[in-house]
């Protein structure tokens, strides 16, 4: 016999806790605790041992993988996707999930069958929507319901290569409560579908709304479930960036850039310049470029910084797009080695375009940005400069330099600062091996 217990979930991290708590102790969110039903077995029920298997005679197949029509999003997944795979995508609503979804559906179905599961809109809107994308739709089954143990016969039945659930929160299972989007129907509905599409060598893919409020559990309480998590983001008004917050089967350093266009999302192809503001008079003070390296590729970016008197008794650094305390870290580095105060100043930061950034070559552009608007000096628009700034303010060579100034090149810049020399290049090459010379470069320029 099974008996059930009650145990508390966060609909935010997904931490679990016995009680109910009013904040939740792992991620700080209040009121998000939910509970959920837990079945134990009793100990009267016998349990028979699964038999082990060796290493060495374990035949693994070959592996798979899906052209999902979009090289950026093959690049995120790794390569294409794995066939056989669950893949969470998660997102704000608007972002673009089901145009995604439905264009990756549109490009795999000529080849393989295809469910798209819809629980959030209609058949018509699905069509309306593929209309705008010239989508026929031919190979493409719709099956709109929340109600799972219906969506589950339906796989069965129709053992589709290829699964689309719009959205997970939407699906609701007898088995599991009678609250739409709780933690404990996310898990048990992502459970079960991962086990059933695993059965039939299908791959999934759920999207997943994103919201802060704790109303509906947020993606994260099965993140743990799928092999692949990839985030939706948006920057620059149509800009919509691919990021990978988790993936079994390749790096999560790769991002994929995409355009939202009247008919779909369109890849950048060459997207080194987007995040790049044309000026016809120069850059003004506390703006410095940065060669920045996104995944595999190089994203040439516009890091803005504003300082002024602190405004309250310390000084405060306000950041959400490069983490705060690497610019506490530059800041006080140019404190100690660049004759400049930043501790009596409230620090603003923003990366042009909105995209956040986390990769050591900041470092350097950073600095000087934040160098510049201290001393209110413009830095020359045709400058751009990529280094790691080490505590004793020495810059530090970041990887694929040569990369790196090629991009530059091409983007038409003149002068790069750089920490080691490299050969064949047309660009102004300015080595530097501490954060003073690098800042006697922008002063004589
Ligand atoms: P949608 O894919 O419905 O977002 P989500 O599933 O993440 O909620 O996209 C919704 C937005 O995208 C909506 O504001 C309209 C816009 N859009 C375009 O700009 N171009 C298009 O071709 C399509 C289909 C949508
Ligand atoms: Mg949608």
């Amino acid at each position: 016999m099974a008996k059930e217990k009650i145990h508390y979930f966060c609909t935010n991290c997904g931490h679990e806790e016995s009680k109910w708590q009013g904040k939740c102790p792992n991620c700080g969110e209040w009121n998000s605790f939910a509970e959920q039903k837990i079945s134990k077995t009793s100990k009267g029920n016998k349990i028979k041992a699964k038999n082990s298997i060796s290493l060495e005679e374990i035949v693994v197949e070959e592996n798979y993988r899906y052209n999902t029509g979009l090289k950026e999003v093959d690049q995120v997944l790794g390569g294409g996707l794995m066939k056989g795979s669950s893949v969470l995508i998660g997102g704000e609503p608007g972002i673009g999930k089901s145009t995604l979804l439905l264009q990756i559906a549109n490009s795999i179905n000529s080849r393989h069958r295809v469910l798209y599961v819809s629980g959030e809109e209609s058949a018509s809107q699905i069509k309306h929507r593929a209309n705008r994308l010239g989508i026929r739709g031919e190979g493409i089954h719709i099956v709109v319901d929340t109600h799972f143990e219906s969506v589950i016969e339906c796989i069965k039945e129709q053992k589709p290569e290829l699964i689309i659930v719009d959205s997970i929160q939407t699906l609701q299972s007898d088995e599991a409560g009678n609250i739409p989007g709780s933690v404990n129907q996310l898990k048990y509905c992502c459970n079960a579908l991962i086990q059933e599409t695993k059965e039939i060598n299908a791959s999934i893919f759920f999207i997943a709304h994103v919201t802060k409020e704790g109303i509906i559990a947020g993606p994260k309480v099965v993140e743990h479930m799928v092999d692949t998590v990839l985030y939706f983001d948006h920057s620059a008004s149509q800009i919509r960036i691919l990021r990978s917050a988790k993936n079994r089967f390749g790096s999560v350093d790769e991002v994929g850039l995409f355009s939202m266009e009247e008919n779909g999302l369109i890849e950048l192809k060459d997207p080194s310049g987007v995040f790049l503001t044309k000026r016809d008079n120069g850059l003004p003070p506390g703006i410095s470029i940065g060669a920045i390296l996104e995944g595999t590729r190089v994203i040439l970016t516009e890091i803005q910084v504003l300082t002024v008197p602190a405004k309250g008794a310390t000084s405060r650094i306000f950041s959400d797009r490069v983490d705060v305390n690497r610019v506490s870290r530059v800041a006080a580095i140019l404190e100690k080695h660049g004759g400049v105060k930043f501790s009596d100043r409230d620090i603003y930061i923003n990366i042009a375009g909105g995209i956040k950034i986390n990769e050591t070559g900041i470092d350097l552009p950073l600095a000087l940005a934040l160098y510049s608007s201290r001393i209110d000096m413009p830095i020359k628009e045709d400058l751009i400069s990529s280094g790691e700034l080490s505590l004793a303010g020495e810059i530090r060579v970041v990887p694929h330099l040569e990369r790196r100034v090629k991009t530059a090149e091409e983007m038409g810049f003149k002068t790069f600062i750089l920490p080691e020399k490299v050969k064949k290049t047309s660009l102004d090459i300015r080595e530097v091996q501490n954060i003073k010379a690098a800042i006697s470069q922008i002063v004589q320029q």
